[in-house]
């Protein structure tokens, strides 16, 4: 079995969670087996250095950013790898210092992320990660923030795509996600 069947192998859904309608893809199986967190890693990390990003002038990633929350458990890893900074964007109130803001949009209502003011500097090339894309609005608003400090985010890297929702249309980078979900 290829990496891809693998991985997608081991998600599990889990209908009318958190709420009814909702079928909710689990990750959580995929980091309780070592061989598969590897797998998983590795994948992205050899994915992000291997292929030719359109926008970027080099393939140098300065800064990978995690989304808050299951983005922080893929982000750090995926930066020691690259030799990069680590950034988290985290819901507003948690993270100390001035920090910049941004809206999107949820399921009920507005969240707002923040970024430490001083996290990327002007010209750092960024990736963003998290575990899932929906709708995009997270993401946009992540991609917002790191636009905001003058950082060029090259591509958007996700586990795995709600490719119906067609959330990649909303952001400024291309998405990487290694599996496709409908
Ligand atoms: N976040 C938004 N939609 C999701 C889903 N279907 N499964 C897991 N996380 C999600």
């Amino acid at each position: 079995m290829g990496d891809v069947a693998y991985l997608r192998s081991l998600l599990t859904e889990h209908p009318d969670f958190p709420k009814k309608g909702i079928v909710f893809l689990d990750i959580f199986p995929i980091l309780r087996d070592p061989v598969a967190f590897e797998t998983l890693i590795t994948h992205l990390v050899h994915h992000t250095t291997s292929h030719t990003i359109p926008q970027s002038p080099s393939k140098k990633i300065d800064v990978v950013v995690g989304l808050d929350a299951r983005g922080f458990l893929l982000g750090p890893i995926i930066a020691l790898r690259l030799g990069a900074a680590f950034v988290p964007v985290r819901k507003k109130g948690k993270l100390p210092g001035k920090c910049a803001q941004a809206t999107y949009e949820k399921e009920y209502g507005q969240d707002i992320f923040e970024m430490q003011a001083d996290a990327i500097k002007p010209g750092q090339q960024v990736l963003i990660v998290d575990d899932l894309i929906a709708t995009g609005g997270s993401a946009k608003a992540a991609g917002e923030l790191v636009a905001k400090q003058g950082g060029k985010t090259l591509e958007y890297l996700f586990i795995i795509e709600l490719a119906f929702l067609e959330g990649g249309k909303k952001l400024d980078a291309p998405v990487y996600s290694i599996i496709q979900a409908s």
